[in-house]
């Protein structure tokens, strides 16, 4: 029997190798959480699953944009009212910028409420001579340099839990309340927006939409308009027993649903199509994201579609490319150029993030805004030249004022990273340079 066509369930991910997970000392305390977990209400609902999966195949068609983002990894310490508002406020005005510029419906998916596991490239860190386990998350250790917060904390499983729920149940408050509603763009502005160099162009976009607003409410006979925004939520689905804890029936539908999250995504170390993080994600009902890192070729990318999507059905497999700008050119093609011609329905994003970064002589791990920029631009191209369509992008950011990636228009260098790096794994775009960005996609690839 081929592997895509033997039976799935829950946990036949465990017949597979498993890479990124931790390693439990007490693994019955570790069972007792997971037990716990699976008993704890689920995060999302199905519905809302299912709507997203409508959403991604609109953008899929066409349709519609991504804009995908937030935190590399979210820190329990910030599951705070500020930082879950500032990140609200950034992506709700770059998903303005974008549905002015390009003038299409934006789909927003948050990394965050649950975007708490890491993958590491080594299981240990070393510093004067000292050995312990990698930082893998909040979900799994502490980021201190200690033998007793680099121990895996199966407890840490539930606060993991805990956090997202607060994250979530907020977020859905403030959108629910108005907080999101285009008559009132006012809610959006950060304390440090007036710093950007680029405000007065986000208010000169601002004051267009009112006005589009106020025609479309005369045209409706007075009716207000446009009163809520959706947002969805997406992490990196690497703790399998995690997730496996949350993937639930519901009655009155076919399949099995992770609901921990709206669309879980296979990490670019975890892609392997013969797998356990394939393998787990292969049956469930979500809309399952892949970063396609420039190791990946044809054969192996088709073979991951026909696994994860054999239906070939739009809005089920979005493909997160993370190329870098130096290579996009080269590795991309060929990938966009073999589905094409496999005619499979999948959705493209780009994450100009993870194939451009790069350590500074000072130890910070950091990325620059043009190479940014370069990759997305080129991917553009590509998309059009090959006949079809980048569909979205997928980003690490911030609404706080953080100093972690250089240029943008304040032209952050290198020395500035010390002023503001709060990051504990990839450094984000702070809202001045995720709004810029907003400003330059708006303005790029097809209409
Ligand atoms: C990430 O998205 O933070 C990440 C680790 O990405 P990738 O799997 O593409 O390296
Ligand atoms: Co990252």
């Amino acid at each position: 029997m081929s592997l895509a066509a033997a039976p799935w369930a829950p946990d036949s991910w465990k017949s597979r190798p498993c890479l990124q997970q931790p390693d439990y000392a007490d693994t019955r305390a570790l069972r007792t959480v997971l037990v716990q977990l699976a008993r704890l209400p689920p995060l999302v609902t199905s519905w809302e699953v299912e709507k997203l999966r409508q959403r991604l195949a609109l953008a899929q068609q066409g349709r519609a944009f991504v804009l995908q983002g937030g935190d590399c990894a979210e820190q329990f310490a910030d599951c705070r009212d500020n930082i879950i508002t500032n990140r609200l406020k950034v992506l709700l005005q770059m998903s303005l910028v974008l549905t002015h510029g390009r003038r299409e419906p934006v789909v927003r998916i948050g990394r965050y409420a649950g975007q708490y596991a890491k993958p590491r490239s080594s299981d240990t860190e070393t510093r004067d001579g000292i050995t312990l386990p990698s930082y893998r998350g909040d979900i799994v250790n502490g980021p201190e340099f200690s033998a007793a917060a680099r121990e895996p904390d199966p407890e840490r499983l539930l606060r993991g839990y805990a956090c997202s729920a607060l994250t979530l149940n907020f977020v859905r408050g403030l959108v629910d309340g108005g907080f999101a509603d285009l008559h009132h763009t006012e809610y959006w502005n950060l304390a440090w927006a007036g710093s950007s160099p680029h405000a007065a162009e986000y208010e000169r976009r601002v004051r267009d939409v009112a006005q589009a607003l106020t025609f479309m409410e005369a045209l409706a006979g007075g009716v207000p308009q446009y009163r809520r925004m959706d947002f969805y939520t997406a992490h990196e689905a690497l703790l399998l027993a995690y997730e496996q804890a949350q993937t639930r029936r519901v009655p009155r539908r076919d399949g099995w649903y992770d609901l921990s999250t709206h669309m879980p995504w296979i990490g670019a170390r975890t892609s392997d199509p013969d797998g356990a993080h394939v393998e787990f994600c292969r049956g469930l009902r979500n809309p399952i994201g892949v970063k396609v890192g420039p190791d990946v070729g044809p054969e192996r990318l088709l073979a991951l579609c026909e696994r994860l999507d054999p239906e070939n059905e739009p809005g089920r497999l979005t493909l997160i490319h993370r190329m870098g700008a130096a290579k996009v050119g080269e590795r991309l093609p060929p990938l966009v150029a073999a589905l094409r011609d496999a005619h499979r329905h999948v959705l493209w994003l780009c994450d100009p993030m993870h194939g451009n970064t790069h350590s500074t002589a000072n130890g910070h791990k950091t990325r620059d805004f043009d190479a940014i920029c370069s990759e997305l631009t080129q991917a553009f191209d590509i998309h059009r030249d090959a006949g079809g369509r980048l569909g979205g992008v997928h980003l690490e950011l911030t609404g706080e004022d953080v100093t972690e990636c250089t240029g943008g228009a304040a032209e952050l260098t290198e020395e500035d990273l010390d002023r503001a790096f709060r990051s504990h794994v990839d450094p984000r775009l702070n809202y001045a340079q995720s709004l810029e960005l907003a400003l330059r996609i708006a303005e790029l690839g097809p209409r």
